[in-house]
């Protein structure tokens, strides 16, 4: 007799609003930060008490204290810029534009609406010194910083601009700048070698009946896409195991289910 064991559902309706917030959405040229779609789920914080001007998505900013204490804590290193709002990010580009030329600005500046940094997922580090360059801080890949790097995906953190990316991601290579995606999807990037352009192009081959399954030693996550359809996309979720649904500011929504 055939198995009955149709696990218990409930039924989610996913807005489309929501395509546009969550911590996997891609931002780039092709894809900006959609007016209106501010993807903060729980708002702004500061990341620590000595540097009050530099906010993160509260979860975010969360993860970064916990990497930055795991990595040795605040010593030797600083962030440098968190969360722009859009005329922060327009005078920094214009600021650049002038002062160091157009080749360099777009090598190392998004235009403004296609900077992560306009999501308060995204923190430039540096190390602690007496003079930082705002726009390219040096985080060397030694000491601290190099322990930071090694940490950042257990903690939902990829190098967002690897050098090998460039043509991907459309930046230069930028090891000072982190982007909060989430465990495990942080974890599955770094062992796949995937930038997120990447990441978020393979995931579209895993369909709510086809989840890619991946496992670390004490859970088992369920992944999947969602492509938005109009207004309000259905989505069957498990009664059981904590879900979070993110969109990918691209076409859909990526589930992620944690047993
Ligand atoms: N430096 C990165 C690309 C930004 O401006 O968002
Ligand atoms: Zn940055």
């Amino acid at each position: 007799m055939e198995e009955m064991t149709k696990r218990a559902e409930k039924l989610l309706l996913l807005k489309q609003a929501d395509i546009y917030r969550g911590p996997l959405i891609l931002v780039n040229v092709g894809y900006p930060v959609r007016s209106g779609g501010f993807p903060l789920s729980k708002g702004l914080t500061e990341v620590s008490e000595e540097w009050p001007e530099i906010l993160l998505e509260a979860r975010a900013a969360a993860l970064l204290r916990e990497l930055i204490c795991r990595s040795g804590g605040w010593k030797e290193i600083c962030p440098v810029s968190g969360y722009r709002t859009r005329r922060e990010q327009v005078e920094i580009w214009e600021g650049s534009f002038r002062e160091n030329g157009e080749a360099y600005t777009r090598k190392y500046v998004a235009r403004p609406d296609c900077s992560e940094h306009q999501t308060g997922l995204a923190v430039d580090l540096a190390k602690r010194a007496e003079t930082i360059d705002f726009i390219c801080p040096d985080f060397p890949d030694e000491g601290v910083c190099a322990e930071l790097r090694r940490l950042a995906p257990g903690c939902g953190f990829i190098e967002r601009y690897p050098k090998e990316k460039q043509k991907l991601t459309g930046i230069g290579w930028e090891p000072w700048h982190f982007r909060y995606v989430g465990y495990p999807h942080s974890v599955i990037m770094k062992e796949r070698g995937f930038c997120l352009e990447e990441y978020i192009r393979f995931l579209s081959d895993y369909p709510a009946e086809n989840p890619l399954i991946w496992r670390d030693s004490q859970r088992e996550f369920e992944i999947f896409h969602v492509p938005a359809k109009g207004r309000f996309t259905p989505l069957k979720a498990p009664e059981t195991g904590v879900v979070l649904v993110s969109g990918n500011n691209v076409d859909g929504f990526i589930v992620t289910i944690w047993r």
